[in-house]
């Protein structure tokens, strides 16, 4: 079976309510790609605002979740809390969060679990630094930041994982259509040898880092790049031609 192409926008921590409402209703009227799948993650503040003003086949992704069920834990947002609200995504892992608040493999790990186990699906984000990309580890890095995942989970049919070479993101500097498809297909081999060759087979592989409307029509025609996770663009009409990169 194909795998369906997936388009995320990440609104990161950006927009206010009227912003959100415009993207939303610039999405809700667009001419959009049916075939490929679309989920937008807005800030949580706004979580609630976007499902309940986006058209349905438009899903919302929160842009982290916490791995406690409830109680004390001042700020955080829980699965059930999420799915109450019909978000039925949450983005996890991304660079952001792993560099600027610490968090390490083996939370993302257990936040992924979490996560899957609740009924959530997951956007899962990996990628290297320039340095670890020169020293020529991204390989390394970015299966071990996986295999802290795959040593808590078996089910990878709710996860798609996001590879964003994080020299990449923000910066204009997209990674090269081969250097994007060469890790991809890096990361589709390390899942065939340690999960199964159904979920190497099946697992949607993103790219994210400085994606345009520019760049996007190549970079979809690799054969391990089922899509892409959109940062800035997300906030513009690019996003549309974004989208309809397939098409
Ligand atoms: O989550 C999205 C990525 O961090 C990419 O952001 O498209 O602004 O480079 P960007």
């Amino acid at each position: 079976m194909p795998r369906q192409f997936f388009v995320g926008g990440n609104f990161k921590m950006n927009g206010t309510i009227k912003s959100i409402k415009d993207i939303i209703s610039g999405l809700n009227d667009a001419k959009l790609d049916g075939e490929t799948e679309v989920v937008i993650s807005p800030p949580s503040l706004y979580l609630l605002l976007a499902r309940e003003n986006l058209k349905k086949g438009i899903e919302v992704a929160a842009q982290n979740v916490f791995d406690k069920p409830n109680g004390a834990f001042t700020g955080e947002i829980s699965v059930e809390q999420l799915k109450d609200s019909g978000i039925t995504w949450t983005i996890l892992g991304h660079s952001e969060r792993r560099t600027l608040l610490a968090e390490t493999d083996d939370f993302v790990a257990s936040k992924t679990k979490v996560a899957t186990d609740g009924g959530l699906s997951v956007i899962l984000c990996c990628g290297e630094t320039l340095e670890q990309r020169e020293a020529g580890t991204t390989t390394d890095v970015v299966t071990s930041q996986l295999k802290a995942v795959a040593d808590k989970i078996s089910d990878w049919s709710k996860i798609v994982i996001a590879y964003e070479p994080i020299w990449a993101i923000g910066t204009g500097k997209v990674a090269s259509t081969e250097q994007a498809q060469e890790v991809h297909a890096a990361i589709r081999k390390w899942l065939s040898d340690a999960v199964s060759s159904d979920a190497a087979e099946a697992t949607r592989i993103l790219y994210g880092g400085s994606v345009s409307e520019k760049n996007c029509v190549e970079l979809a025609k690799q054969p391990d790049i089922d899509g892409f996770l959109v940062g800035g663009a997300s906030l513009k009409p690019a996003f549309y031609d974004i989208i309809n990169a397939k098409a």
